[in-house]
């Protein structure tokens, strides 16, 4: 799950499909990153941690990281939360980047569509509950789809 800071979107996305996988039984490993390393070490942004304890998740553990191109090598799938986002993948992945592993994250919720999540960032809480609710509908859909999907190694 990757987004610019990995403090607002892509920490609610990655507490959101660990707590949905867990519940279904599934066994995957469930990261977040950013693109840009303003944020680095920090904790999610206290309206991401607000709503997702609202909702039950608790996100307050994770700590932002900067996207690496080894995460291609460590993960089968990855999202991007917004077309912005997918650039800089592209930018910093370079001849790691697999466009068959790379998605925008609202695909799997509007196939073909090419949204993004909107970024709270700049607003205030009620944008955290719209991207709370975005990103908790297209959890739902990645559980559907890859359930009972095996991953060829
Ligand atoms: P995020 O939101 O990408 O959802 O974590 C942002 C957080 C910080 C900044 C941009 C987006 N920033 O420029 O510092």
């Amino acid at each position: 799950m990757v987004c610019l800071g990995n403090i607002c979107r892509s920490p609610l996305a990655e507490g959101i499909l660990k707590h949905r996988a867990k519940e279904a039984g599934l066994d995957w490993v469930v990261d977040s990153a950013g693109t840009n390393g303003y944020h680095v070490g920090e904790a999610p942004h206290r309206l991401s941690q607000k709503v997702a304890k609202l909702n039950g998740i608790d996100i307050c553990d994770q700590r932002a990281r900067r996207f690496v191109k080894e995460d291609f090598d460590r993960y089968d799938k990855i999202y991007a939360m917004a077309d912005d986002v997918l650039d800089e993948i592209k930018w910093i992945a370079k001849e790691k980047y697999n466009p068959a592993k790379v998605d925008l994250f609202l695909n799997e919720l509007h196939p073909g569509k090419n949204k993004s999540v909107p970024d709270p960032w700049y607003g205030t809480e009620p944008g955290y509950h719209e991207v709370y609710k975005l990103i908790d509908e297209t959890c739902d859909a990645i559980i559907s789809k890859y359930a009972n999907v095996q991953i060829e190694k």
